[in-house]
């Protein structure tokens, strides 16, 4: 693109002619347009479409043009002609090219002049002519031309802009408004595809979030799975004895009665009395004595058992909706007892000590099951962050203020400074594939967040890391308001 600089002469009557006279008075189908019969006629283009081909094309109103030497009273019935009731200005061509515009202000400033028209009427229109007209090549791309108008054009709008082909012949007029609601259309339509990328990220995004809780589940059902099995076996074991020592019993009892019978029937003693007496002394010397007087015992651990398989079954079920974002109030001493179980078999694995200091607070307004992920994840990097066999986790509550702090911190190997930034990121692991999402601390810092609190680290690499829980005692509302 260019922009006519020839020295203006925007004024009625001021300075030289512009440029030599040519022949004709219209400068018009002789000259080198695209089509004679379109160049007489003023925008046959509609109004600019979305999604046209490129450049201004779509744009380009075939005005015919006026010649240098054409009066400026001709100009001034031509412009009145309703073909150009559209248009601000007139091009105004020279061999082919664009030299300048005139515009009805113009026109209408001479013409209201006293004797305007008698003085002005009869000159050569060249010689009004403003020629620091815009002029675009038809291929500038609309929001070149756009920005190129704003650079260009003072308030108020007076004129249009003159469209060329690539050689800087004329072609004709492109409209202001035009460019104004072709870009409008193509922002509504840019709009409309961001907001379907937007749409498309933030679906993947919550299908993400769900993978990470459902390998949380998972990870929690694994734990649970283990922690039930050792009071299931030692219950399963103890109906085991339980049943053979009640069938000692019985058969115990089957022999006393006999014997008792025996006595107490009234009658004579049987002649095999003697037998029976003998039969159950050698019962009762069989029979484990200790068993039967443990039974009790027995039963006893084996309530036990059971008890600790429903409430292991009881945390389950606090974890298993995990996708509820339900807000109650909400323990968080009693979550992290209920996390610290469902991590405890991967801590005992690695022989990792956990020490609980837990803080006297009061319940708060949150949704347990996030709350309970973020502590599963702080539990589950701490424990995986540790790789000796002097693995301690601290996890500690404290009351500071109007907040509610939870510490989870591991003496393992630390995060390394360069990695600090983006911990945070979603999917940032340095874990092997299989082992880390790297959404973890991501949703974590969401549902704290979402919570009005915050969530700190601190690192020191070899030696641990303690990340820092902030939640407000009053619940998310309260926050807000304090924050306002
Ligand atoms: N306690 C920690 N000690 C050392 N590094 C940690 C700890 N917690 C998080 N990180 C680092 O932050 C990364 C991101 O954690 P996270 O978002 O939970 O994803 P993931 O555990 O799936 O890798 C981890 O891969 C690890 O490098
Ligand atoms: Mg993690």
């Amino acid at each position: 693109m260019h922009i006519c600089n020839a020295p203006t002469d925007q004024g009625a009557g001021s300075g030289p002619p512009a440029v030599a006279r040519p022949r004709s008075g219209f400068f018009m189908a002789s000259n080198p347009l695209p089509s004679s019969d379109a160049a007489a006629t003023t925008a046959a283009a509609g109004p600019p479409q979305a999604a046209q081909p490129p450049g201004l094309s779509a744009l380009l109103r075939r005005t015919a043009a006026l010649g240098v030497d054409t009066p400026v009273a001709a100009v001034a019935d031509h412009m009145l002609d309703a073909r150009h009731e559209g248009l601000l200005s007139l091009p105004i061509v020279h061999e082919g090219r664009p030299v300048g515009a005139i515009s009805r202000y113009a026109l209408m400033r001479i013409f209201l002049m006293p004797y305007g028209r008698e003085i002005f009427g009869r000159r050569p229109i060249g010689e009004m002519a403003n020629r620091e007209v815009l002029v675009l090549p038809v291929a500038t791309p609309i929001q070149d031309a756009a920005r190129l108008i704003a650079e260009h054009v003072r308030s108020p709008i007076t004129e249009d802009f003159i469209l060329t082909d690539a050689d800087g012949a004329y072609l004709g007029t492109g409209v202001v408004l035009d460019v104004l609601r072709a870009m409008d259309a193509r922002l509504a339509q840019r709009n409309r595809e961001l907001q379907a990328a937007y749409d498309r990220v933030r679906a993947s995004q919550l299908q993400l979030i769900q993978s990470e809780k459902m390998a949380s589940l998972g990870q929690m059902v694994a734990g649970l799975v283990h922690e039930i099995n050792t009071p299931l076996g030692y219950v399963r074991n103890n109906v085991e004895m339980t049943r053979g020592a009640l069938a000692d019993a019985t058969e115990l009892v089957g022999a006393g009665e006999a014997v008792l019978g025996a006595l107490f029937d009234g009658g004579e003693p049987p002649a095999d009395l003697p037998a029976r007496m003998a039969a159950l002394a050698e019962l009762r010397g069989r029979i484990d004595a200790a068993a039967l007087a443990d039974l009790s015992g027995l039963l006893e651990d084996t309530l036990h058992g059971l008890t600790q398989i429903g409430e292991l079954i009881g945390h389950l079920k606090d974890f298993s909706r995990l996708d509820q974002a339900r807000t109650q109030k909400a323990d968080v001493n009693h979550l992290i007892d209920g996390a610290l179980r469902i991590v405890q078999h991967i801590l005992d694995r690695r022989g990792i000590e956990v020490v609980r200091t837990v803080a006297e607070a009061p319940a708060i307004d949150c949704a347990p099951a996030q709350i309970n992920q973020v502590l599963l994840n702080l539990l589950g990097n701490a424990a995986q962050a540790i790789e000796h066999d002097r693995g301690r986790i601290i996890v500690r509550t404290q009351v500071l203020g109007e907040r509610l702090l939870i510490l989870v911190e591991d003496n393992g190997k630390g995060i390394a400074a360069e990695d600090m930034q983006r911990i945070f990121d979603p999917f940032f692991t340095t874990k092997p594939v299989g082992q880390g999402t790297g959404l973890g601390l991501a949703i974590a810092h969401q549902i704290v967040e979402q919570h009005g609190g915050l969530i700190r680290v601190a690192s020191r690499p070899g030696v641990g890391t303690r990340f820092v829980v902030a939640l407000p005692l009053a619940g998310r509302a309260a926050a807000d308001g304090a924050r306002a």
